[in-house]
């Protein structure tokens, strides 16, 4: 018989028929003459109640059906008399698949805190919460492809191996196939590289950009989704050493399309989980955060603000004046910090801020350059709750002025060539951001750790499962 997935079986019509279901247990209650069953197949939130009269069935067949235990039922589809739930099964057959020993199953029927379960993260899809993340992580990737082949963006592959430094941090993971214990090095005490598996120095990409900017300048409108891997030893609620990140590059665009694009996309992601994950959101927004949805349809009915960074430092000297204590100074120049950009969004704004114009030193070498000879055309997405979402910028389309900076930064110009041959021949204006997803999914959720929304985090000293 087929089975049937519990996402699929409140459907009315279904009601009177026999069906076959598989899962896990949740919980087991009852007496000595009914006994329920809550069970989950990862399918939905939503469990399906089994009904077993224990006169069909004898204790000893009931036994290993604990929590975490898989099982095959078969049975009729009624409508429900309890509360919370429209239709239950009234158990023929059972079949147990796999059980699980109480005394080690660590999933019980309490709650757990995030932190004990991400020590577990090899069961913890297995928990509500996470089956609701995991399920709307997924919804977000479907809605990214969709936005992007809605609009007429190609998804245009870049290595996840290279030999540059998009964003010129030195935050890379090296790879290599050299024996580490026997490292040939020249005079100067530097590793030589020639003998190596690219014959080069080679690290995991922060950024997909570099070889996104190659395709924009081709094919128009691209976008990539790929991960990207950062070694930078901060061990906040917001980053991540392996991240997913969305990357489109637009040519032909400007400051403004930039931002459309921005303020466009991320209202569209958050719509389409609005539409499409309520049964999770519902649940998170009970249980994680009874803002969320509130929240989320907030985001979407807003618009952003949009601020040049010498506008936001000046708010910033003007908070402080007026009594506001931050922990790192504000001057023109700055790097702001987190809790300056949560003041700017949360408490001045109380809206998303797009924050543009930064100042060239604290920003990548590729941004196009502003007539004032001190700022770039770069923006940063500002978030309630998040901080940065996205960094993007107009990029520097002009052969000299990008030579000039790359000079000025001492950027190794051998692993560049083929970047700078997009500003040599038929150079365009053009524009793109990187989104991290797992930003844009704790903002969704309403988690309010980054190692909760990606299945198996990567962070400092972390590399488990
Ligand atoms: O601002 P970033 O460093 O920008 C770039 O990499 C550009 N090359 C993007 C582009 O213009 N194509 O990173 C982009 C976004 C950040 O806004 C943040 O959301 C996310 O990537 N991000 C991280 N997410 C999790 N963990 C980390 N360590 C992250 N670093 C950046
Ligand atoms: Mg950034």
């Amino acid at each position: 018989m087929k089975r049937t997935k519990i996402v699929d079986i409140f459907a009315p019509e279904l009601i009177g028929n026999q069906v076959s279901v598989k899962g896990w247990v949740r919980t087991r209650r009852g007496n000595k003459n009914v006994q329920f069953v809550a069970l989950n197949d990862g399918s939905t939130i939503k469990n399906i109640q089994i009904v077993f009269d224990m006169e069909k069935f004898s204790d000893e067949q009931l036994k290993p059906i604990t929590t975490g235990a898989s099982i095959h039922v078969i049975g009729q589809l009624v409508e429900s008399m309890g509360k919370g739930q429209s239709a239950e099964i009234q158990a023929e057959q059972l079949e147990v698949y796999g059980t699980a020993d109480p005394d080690s199953y660590p999933l019980q029927k309490k709650g757990h805190t995030f932190e004990f379960l991400r020590e577990k993260a090899h069961l913890r899809p297995r928990t509500n919460t996470f089956g609701a993340v995991f399920r709307i992580r997924h919804h977000m990737a479907i809605a990214i492809h969709q936005f992007f082949h809605e609009h007429g963006f190609f998804y245009f592959h870049t290595p996840i191996i290279t030999a540059s430094d998009c964003e010129g941090a030195g935050q890379m993971f090296q790879v290599t196939t050299k024996n580490l214990y026997d490292l040939k090095k020249d005079e100067n005490g530097s590793i030589i590289y020639d003998d190596d598996f690219f014959g080069k120095q080679a690290s995991l990409t922060v950024s997909g950009q570099l070889e996104g900017e190659l395709a924009a300048t081709a094919l128009g409108s691209i976008y990539t989704f790929g991960p990207t891997f950062r070694a930078e030893n901060s061990n906040t609620p917001r980053h991540l050493a392996e991240f997913w990140m969305i990357e489109p590059e637009v040519a032909f665009a400007d400051l403004n399309d930039l931002m459309d694009l921005e303020e466009e996309f991320i209202k569209y992601c958050i719509r389409w989980a609005l539409d499409n994950c309520k049964d999770d959101l519902e649940f998170l927004n009970n249980m994680v955060d009874k803002g969320l949805i509130e929240r989320l349809e907030k985001v979407i009915d807003t618009e952003f603000v949009r601020l040049p960074y010498t506008q936001g430092i000046k708010i910033l000297e003007e908070a402080i004046a007026a009594g506001k204590k931050f922990e790192f100074p504000v001057y023109w120049g700055c790097d702001l910090a987190s809790e300056h950009e949560r003041y700017l969004v949360e408490e001045h704004f109380n809206k998303p801020v797009i924050m543009t114009d930064y100042p060239a030193e604290i920003k990548a070498f590729y941004m196009k350059q502003n007539a004032d000879g001190k700022t770039v055309q770069g923006t940063d997405v500002l978030f309630p709750q998040i901080g940065e979402i996205i960094g993007g910028s107009v990029r520097e389309e002009n052969y000299d002025k990008l030579m000039k900076r790359i000079e000025e930064l001492n950027i190794p110009m051998k692993d560049m060539w083929w970047y700078l041959d997009t500003r040599r021949f038929g150079t365009v204006p053009h524009a793109g951001f990187g989104l991290g997803f797992e930003r844009l999914l704790l903002f969704v959720t309403g988690m309010t750790n980054i190692r909760d929304v990606i299945p198996f985090p990567r962070t400092p000293n972390n590399a488990e499962f």
